[in-house]
Protein backbone atom coordinates (compact mmCIF):
# COMPACT_ATOMS: atom_id res chain seq x y z
CA UNK A 1 0.00 0.00 0.00
CA UNK A 2 1.47 3.25 -1.40
CA UNK A 3 0.26 5.70 2.01
CA UNK A 4 0.63 8.36 0.55
CA UNK A 5 -1.39 7.56 -2.46
CA UNK A 6 -4.23 5.97 -0.35
CA UNK A 7 -4.42 9.48 1.80
CA UNK A 8 -4.46 11.52 -1.43
CA UNK A 9 -7.12 9.02 -3.23
CA UNK A 10 -9.02 9.61 0.75
CA UNK A 11 -8.50 13.46 0.52
CA UNK A 12 -9.89 13.32 4.06
CA UNK A 13 -8.01 12.11 7.08
CA UNK A 14 -10.35 11.94 9.79
CA UNK A 15 -9.39 13.13 13.07
CA UNK A 16 -10.57 10.50 16.05
CA UNK A 17 -10.28 10.67 19.62
CA UNK A 18 -11.90 8.04 21.18
CA UNK A 19 -12.69 7.40 24.64
CA UNK A 20 -13.80 4.07 24.52
CA UNK A 21 -11.75 1.45 22.73
CA UNK A 22 -15.14 -0.46 22.22
CA UNK A 23 -16.09 2.00 19.36
CA UNK A 24 -13.08 1.56 17.55
CA UNK A 25 -14.21 -0.96 15.22
CA UNK A 26 -17.66 0.23 14.61
CA UNK A 27 -16.13 3.88 13.98
CA UNK A 28 -13.81 2.85 11.48
CA UNK A 29 -16.83 0.67 9.82
CA UNK A 30 -18.75 4.13 9.93
CA UNK A 31 -16.19 5.81 8.22
CA UNK A 32 -15.27 3.44 5.81
CA UNK A 33 -18.68 3.05 5.06
CA UNK A 34 -18.86 6.79 4.34
CA UNK A 35 -16.29 6.27 1.83
CA UNK A 36 -13.21 7.65 4.29
CA UNK A 37 -10.56 4.37 4.53
CA UNK A 38 -8.08 5.90 6.26
CA UNK A 39 -7.91 7.55 10.08
CA UNK A 40 -5.62 9.38 12.12
CA UNK A 41 -6.39 8.26 15.93
CA UNK A 42 -5.24 10.53 18.33
CA UNK A 43 -3.22 9.27 21.62
CA UNK A 44 -4.49 12.46 23.36
CA UNK A 45 -6.73 9.81 25.57
CA UNK A 46 -5.69 6.43 26.91
CA UNK A 47 -7.75 4.69 24.54
CA UNK A 48 -5.90 5.76 21.62
CA UNK A 49 -3.01 2.94 21.75
CA UNK A 50 -5.63 0.19 22.22
CA UNK A 51 -8.07 1.43 19.61
CA UNK A 52 -5.01 1.64 17.05
CA UNK A 53 -4.50 -1.80 17.67
CA UNK A 54 -7.90 -2.80 17.53
CA UNK A 55 -8.66 -1.29 14.20
CA UNK A 56 -5.19 -2.27 12.34
CA UNK A 57 -6.46 -5.70 13.49
CA UNK A 58 -9.57 -6.56 12.42
CA UNK A 59 -10.01 -3.81 9.97
CA UNK A 60 -6.35 -4.33 8.03
CA UNK A 61 -7.62 -2.59 4.84
CA UNK A 62 -8.27 0.49 6.78
CA UNK A 63 -5.18 3.35 6.55
CA UNK A 64 -4.60 3.93 10.07
CA UNK A 65 -2.48 6.31 11.50
CA UNK A 66 -1.42 7.48 15.12
CA UNK A 67 -1.54 11.58 16.05
CA UNK A 68 -0.79 13.99 18.76
CA UNK A 69 2.19 11.59 18.82
CA UNK A 70 4.49 13.92 21.32
CA UNK A 71 7.34 11.45 22.13
CA UNK A 72 9.43 8.67 20.31
CA UNK A 73 8.39 6.49 23.13
CA UNK A 74 4.41 6.85 21.67
CA UNK A 75 5.81 6.92 18.48
CA UNK A 76 7.48 3.97 18.84
CA UNK A 77 4.50 1.94 20.84
CA UNK A 78 2.26 3.69 18.24
CA UNK A 79 4.06 1.35 15.24
CA UNK A 80 4.01 -1.45 17.59
CA UNK A 81 0.05 -1.31 17.29
CA UNK A 82 0.06 -1.17 13.77
CA UNK A 83 -0.28 2.43 13.13
CA UNK A 84 1.28 3.08 9.77
CA UNK A 85 1.59 7.11 9.92
CA UNK A 86 2.35 9.54 12.28
CA UNK A 87 1.22 13.24 12.85
CA UNK A 88 2.86 15.81 15.38
CA UNK A 89 0.65 18.94 16.52
CA UNK A 90 4.11 20.51 16.14
CA UNK A 91 7.56 20.18 14.41
CA UNK A 92 8.78 17.36 16.91
CA UNK A 93 12.33 17.02 16.02
CA UNK A 94 13.11 13.88 17.77
CA UNK A 95 9.46 12.23 16.67
CA UNK A 96 10.42 13.15 13.63
CA UNK A 97 13.68 11.95 13.05
CA UNK A 98 12.68 8.49 14.37
CA UNK A 99 10.38 8.34 11.81
CA UNK A 100 12.71 9.32 8.85
CA UNK A 101 15.31 6.76 10.50
CA UNK A 102 12.36 4.09 10.20
CA UNK A 103 10.33 4.56 6.96
CA UNK A 104 7.67 5.63 9.09
CA UNK A 105 5.91 8.51 7.48
CA UNK A 106 5.47 11.20 9.37
CA UNK A 107 3.37 14.70 8.95
CA UNK A 108 4.60 17.30 11.40
CA UNK A 109 2.65 20.36 12.25
CA UNK A 110 3.82 23.46 11.10
CA UNK A 111 2.42 26.74 10.60
CA UNK A 112 5.18 29.20 9.82
CA UNK A 113 8.85 29.30 7.31
CA UNK A 114 10.69 28.30 10.13
CA UNK A 115 9.00 24.88 10.64
CA UNK A 116 8.51 24.42 7.06
CA UNK A 117 12.36 24.93 6.09
CA UNK A 118 13.26 22.29 9.28
CA UNK A 119 11.20 19.75 7.95
CA UNK A 120 12.17 19.81 4.23
CA UNK A 121 15.99 19.73 5.41
CA UNK A 122 14.74 16.51 7.55
CA UNK A 123 13.86 15.27 3.67
CA UNK A 124 9.70 15.80 4.13
CA UNK A 125 7.81 16.69 1.11
CA UNK A 126 4.47 16.65 2.98
CA UNK A 127 3.71 18.69 6.49
CA UNK A 128 0.43 18.93 7.91
CA UNK A 129 -0.73 22.85 8.42
CA UNK A 130 -1.78 23.06 11.84
CA UNK A 131 -3.96 24.91 13.33
CA UNK A 132 -5.11 25.76 9.37
CA UNK A 133 -7.88 28.09 9.97
CA UNK A 134 -6.50 30.30 13.05
CA UNK A 135 -3.02 30.34 11.60
CA UNK A 136 -5.13 31.84 8.58
CA UNK A 137 -6.72 28.99 6.31
CA UNK A 138 -6.09 28.66 2.59
CA UNK A 139 -4.80 32.21 2.09
CA UNK A 140 -2.60 31.51 4.58
CA UNK A 141 -1.74 28.34 3.48
CA UNK A 142 -1.22 29.43 -0.19
CA UNK A 143 1.03 32.36 0.84
CA UNK A 144 3.59 29.74 2.72
CA UNK A 145 3.31 27.13 -0.28
CA UNK A 146 4.24 29.75 -2.65
CA UNK A 147 8.53 29.70 -2.14
CA UNK A 148 8.24 25.35 -1.21
CA UNK A 149 7.01 24.45 -5.28
CA UNK A 150 7.44 20.68 -4.26
CA UNK A 151 6.17 20.26 -0.48
CA UNK A 152 2.42 19.19 0.00
CA UNK A 153 0.03 20.01 2.81
CA UNK A 154 -2.43 18.35 5.30
CA UNK A 155 -3.76 21.17 6.09
CA UNK A 156 -5.82 20.21 9.50
CA UNK A 157 -7.89 22.65 12.43
CA UNK A 158 -11.15 23.93 11.81
CA UNK A 159 -11.81 22.78 8.11
CA UNK A 160 -15.52 21.16 7.63
CA UNK A 161 -17.70 19.84 5.02
CA UNK A 162 -18.28 24.00 4.72
CA UNK A 163 -14.88 24.59 3.53
CA UNK A 164 -13.73 21.75 2.60
CA UNK A 165 -14.09 22.00 -1.34
CA UNK A 166 -11.76 25.25 -1.32
CA UNK A 167 -9.56 23.43 0.55
CA UNK A 168 -9.25 20.52 -1.56
CA UNK A 169 -9.39 22.36 -5.07
CA UNK A 170 -6.09 24.38 -3.84
CA UNK A 171 -3.87 21.42 -6.06
CA UNK A 172 -0.84 21.54 -2.98
CA UNK A 173 -3.05 19.73 -0.65
CA UNK A 174 -2.38 16.34 -0.32
CA UNK A 175 -5.50 15.62 2.22
CA UNK A 176 -7.53 17.69 5.04
CA UNK A 177 -7.32 16.49 8.39
CA UNK A 178 -10.34 17.19 10.65
CA UNK A 179 -12.84 15.82 12.83
CA UNK A 180 -16.05 17.45 12.04
CA UNK A 181 -17.62 13.66 10.58
CA UNK A 182 -16.50 11.40 13.76
CA UNK A 183 -16.86 14.43 16.51
CA UNK A 184 -15.82 12.96 20.28
CA UNK A 185 -19.33 13.54 21.50
CA UNK A 186 -20.97 11.60 18.48
CA UNK A 187 -18.18 8.66 18.73
CA UNK A 188 -19.24 8.48 23.06
CA UNK A 189 -22.87 8.34 21.92
CA UNK A 190 -22.64 5.49 19.65
CA UNK A 191 -24.04 7.52 16.84
CA UNK A 192 -22.03 5.94 13.80
CA UNK A 193 -25.03 6.41 10.95
CA UNK A 194 -24.60 10.28 11.63
CA UNK A 195 -20.65 9.78 11.26
CA UNK A 196 -21.25 7.61 8.24
CA UNK A 197 -23.48 10.34 6.36
CA UNK A 198 -20.65 13.21 7.10
CA UNK A 199 -17.86 10.63 6.06
CA UNK A 200 -20.48 10.14 2.89
CA UNK A 201 -20.60 13.78 2.48
CA UNK A 202 -17.06 14.70 2.59
CA UNK A 203 -15.67 12.04 0.07
CA UNK A 204 -18.80 13.55 -2.34
CA UNK A 205 -17.50 17.11 -1.74
CA UNK A 206 -13.75 15.34 -2.66
CA UNK A 207 -15.04 13.31 -5.52
CA UNK A 208 -16.67 16.49 -6.77
CA UNK A 209 -14.05 18.85 -6.78
CA UNK A 210 -11.72 16.77 -8.57
CA UNK A 211 -13.98 15.28 -10.77
C1 LIG B 1 -6.97 18.23 16.17
O1 LIG B 1 -5.80 18.05 16.44
O2 LIG B 1 -7.89 18.23 17.00
C2 LIG B 1 -7.23 18.45 14.76
O3 LIG B 1 -6.60 19.59 14.36
C3 LIG B 1 -8.65 18.47 14.40
O4 LIG B 1 -9.10 19.75 14.34
P1 LIG B 1 -10.65 19.97 14.12
O5 LIG B 1 -11.30 19.36 15.33
O6 LIG B 1 -10.80 21.47 14.05
O7 LIG B 1 -11.02 19.28 12.86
Amino acid sequence: MDIMNVIRENGVVPVVVLHDAEHAVALADALAGGGLRCAEVTLRTPAGLEAIRRICAERPEMLTGAGTVMTVEQAEAAVKAGAQFIVTPGLNEPVMEYCIANDIPIFPGCMDTYAIEKAIAAGLRTVKFFPAEPAGGLAMLKALAAPYGDLSFMPTGGISAANLAEYIAFERILAVGGSWMCRADMIDAGNFDEIRRLSAEASDIVRTVRA
